[in-house]
């Protein structure tokens, strides 16, 4: 049986907190919850999900560089506040040319302006946001969607 495609999914800055950080926003589960709900949508999908998190940009470039040629078939990205900021992550994600969901907890089209805009939606194939901890595990179907026409 040939193996799971691998998907990376990485968590940005003040993730880790989740469960605490405002849940009038982000909801009450846990970083580590969520990553568990990704991990059995993934083997109910046929896929294996790495799920990781830091708050450093530069590790975010580092991970989303080594992707390739680590064999992963696609990203979930979900960029926290560098979502707003960083174009070393949007050459990153043009860089590897691998298929990546932007992913959000909140709906940051419907919070404070400099929300609105976001980098690296220029390189990502769709974003998921506004579902709470149900935005991951709905960006990797439509990830698994993507994948199947690939
Ligand atoms: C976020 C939205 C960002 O605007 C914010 O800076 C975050 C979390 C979200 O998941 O809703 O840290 O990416």
């Amino acid at each position: 049986m040939a193996a799971a495609p691998r998907v990376l999914c990485i968590s940005g800055p003040n993730l880790q907190l989740l469960g605490t950080r405002e849940p009038e926003v982000y909801g009450r589960a846990t970083l580590g919850e969520l990553h568990a709900r990704l991990d059995a949508r993934a083997k109910a999908l046929g896929f294996a999900v790495d799920a990781r998190q830091t708050n450093h940009e530069g590790t975010i470039v580092d991970w989303i560089g080594a992707s390739r040629a680590e064999g992963f078939a696609g990203l979930l990205l979900n960029p926290g506040a560098y979502t707003h900021t960083s174009i070393a992550i949007l050459d990153a994600l043009r860089a590897v040319a691998l298929p990546c969901v932007e992913v959000h907890l909140s709906n940051p089209d419907a919070r404070e302006p400099f929300r609105r805009r976001s980098y690296v939606a220029r390189a990502c194939v769709a974003r998921v946001s506004g579902f709470g901890a149900e935005s991951y595990t709905l960006a990797l179907e439509g990830l698994a969607h993507v994948l199947s026409r690939a």
